[in-house]
């Protein structure tokens, strides 16, 4: 089941993100503060899909509008459950999110994600839901860690102007 964030959600996705080794000590902290941003009343423009699976919380993605673009989304955190990977809830996840994105007018979905080598599962994941890479900024997370941006496009570029 895919639903909208919930205060009871907070402590099981931190536990998630830990569980997952794929972010750093210094990362978890940031995750929780748009977590918590999009508890509070009007959310600061962070966006939420909660997939949970009997009851239990499996995954989620945080997103938004682009702030000064016109129909620019980005996907600022994506994570499942270390025990449910490849059952297909993350691209169920990202679905949802699509499907909001486009329900809001939007024309573009950006994903950034690293480049290192134990990131090639993540990249993976993104190819194979429909993601380009687009850009490339060397060394940018560290040396030898690369901030990679993937892109979908959700209408053709040179569509109806808005
Ligand atoms: C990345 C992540 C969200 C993917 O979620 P998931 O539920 O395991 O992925 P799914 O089962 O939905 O897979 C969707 C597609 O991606 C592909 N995919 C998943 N893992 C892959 C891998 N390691 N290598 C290649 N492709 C992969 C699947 O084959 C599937 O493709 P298909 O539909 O053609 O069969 C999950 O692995 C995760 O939480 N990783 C740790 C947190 C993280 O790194 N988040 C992203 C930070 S940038």
């Amino acid at each position: 089941m895919l639903r909208g964030l919930e205060a009871r959600d907070r402590a099981p996705l931190e536990r998630l993100l830990v569980d997952t080794r794929a972010f750093r000590p210094d990362e978890i902290p940031v995750a929780l503060e748009l977590i918590d941003l999009g508890l509070t009343p009007g959310g600061g423009g962070y966006r939420f899909v909660v997939a949970e699976l009997e009851r239990v919380v499996a995954g989620y993605a945080c997103f938004g509008a682009t702030p000064c673009t016109l129909g620019t989304f980005d996907v600022y955190w994506i994570a499942v459950d270390k025990t449910l990977h490849g059952r297909g809830i993350g691209k169920a996840v990202l679905g949802a999110v699509e499907e909001a994105v486009r329900a809001d007018g939007g024309r573009m979905i950006l994903i950034e994600t690293g480049g290192k080598p134990s990131y090639a599962a993540q990249r993976g994941f993104y190819a194979s839901t429909g993601y380009v890479e687009v850009a490339r900024v060397p060394d940018f997370y560290e040396e030898g860690d690369d901030r990679v941006i993937y892109r979908k496009l959700l209408r053709p570029a040179g569509g109806d102007p808005r």
